[in-house]
């Protein structure tokens, strides 16, 4: 059996699966089901900023909007009933329950609300925070800029903030995302995220009314998150994740040779239930194996060791074999 401990954002973890932000995570149950399944790592279930928000009293609601819609009216509800008070405790219970690191996790949108809470949860005992920054352009004025100097504003503030390890969760839809990678890196954070799964959105065609997408992804969609891990891993000094696709050994095996550190589940515990994380583990284990690898942090980052370490290699070549192939 090949040795599995990964470093992680500076934590030891035993093995490199870890239990992405998800229902999962916020109760202690389903976070110990998860660690008996073999877990490296959890992140709980994200904190809003709107339940900060909420919990404070605060009158900004969703988005900001003055005119509170049912989104907002729910976050408020949810922030009074499991705000951050409720949190903290969450995190205490987990810490108390298991044995592997616990990542606490605030989807925010800006700083305002929770500087305090940045802390608390550092006191709680989580060993890390990941931030899920949500930013969503909806402005025609808005420049990619401006989103982005945003993004960096948020992380510096919490970096300013707290001392524990930080990482950041991005969505896939920058137009220089390498330039952003860095930018993360260089404004303090110990990790990064590729990528958040949005929301998906759908429309009724009777009611007309927006309805949600389909919630869990398929291993289909681990393509995009391999792709990027791929061409930063070796160009950014920081621990990458993949997230978002990954519902296999051989997915976890092509994130790690890709040179991600770890990956992080969701959807497939939900097709699968929760105990499916030791067979990805067991797949991965055999892979090592077979391969004639030692440990997991032997097999990290090999695509690049092979020789295809150039990012356009890893784009305009396999863009060329594709429409070859595809002929
Ligand atoms: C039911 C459910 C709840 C989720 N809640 C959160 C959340 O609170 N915060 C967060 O950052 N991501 C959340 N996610 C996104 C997951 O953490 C993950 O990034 C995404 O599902 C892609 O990974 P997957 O392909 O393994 O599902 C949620 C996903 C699911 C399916």
């Amino acid at each position: 059996m090949a040795d599995l401990e990964t470093k992680y954002l500076g934590l030891t973890l035993r093995n490199p699966l870890v239990v992405s932000s998800c229902e999962i995570t916020s109760k202690v149950t389903g976070i110990r089901l998860a660690v008996d399944a073999g877990a490296g790592a959890v992140v709980l279930k994200s904190l809003f900023e709107e339940q900060i928000n909420a919990e404070l009293g605060g009158d900004q609601g969703f988005a900001g909007s003055a005119f509170p819609d049912e989104a907002d009216l729910y976050m408020r509800e949810m922030g009074k009933a499991h705000g951050p008070r409720g949190y903290v405790n969450l995190i205490e219970d987990a810490r108390r329950a298991v044995d592997v690191p616990i990542i606490a996790s605030v989807n925010c949108i800006s700083t305002r609300w929770w500087a305090d809470y940045a802390r608390q949860i550092e006191g709680a005992g989580a060993h890390a925070l990941e931030l899920n920054i949500a930013l969503m352009p909806l402005s025609l004025d808005e420049t990619a800029e401006e989103i982005e100097n945003h993004l960096y504003r948020i992380v510096r503030d919490v970096r300013a903030q707290v001392n524990l390890p930080l990482v950041v969760k991005i969505g896939p839809y920058f137009t220089a995302l390498p330039r952003v990678v860095r930018n993360l890196a260089d404004a303090g954070v110990n990790g990064i995220v590729l990528f958040n799964r949005f929301y998906q959105l759908d429309i009724d065609p009777v009611s007309l009314a927006p309805v949600p997408g389909y919630q869990y992804s398929t291993s289909s969609e681990l393509h995009l998150p391999l792709r990027w891990v791929a061409i930063l891993s070796s160009q950014v000094d920081t621990d990458f994740s993949v997230s978002t696709g990954v519902h296999t050994g051989m997915d976890a095996v092509k994130s790690i040779v890709a040179g991600a550190k770890v990956v992080q589940i969701a959807s497939a515990l939900y097709r699968n239930k929760i105990k499916h994380l030791s067979t990805i583990l067991e797949e991965l284990d055999q892979w090592l194996d077979a391969q004639g690898y030692a440990s997991v942090a032997a097999a990290r980052g090999r695509l690049a060791k092979a020789g295809k370490h150039k990012p356009e290699d890893l784009e305009r070549m396999q863009y060329v074999k594709a429409l070859a192939g595809a002929r």
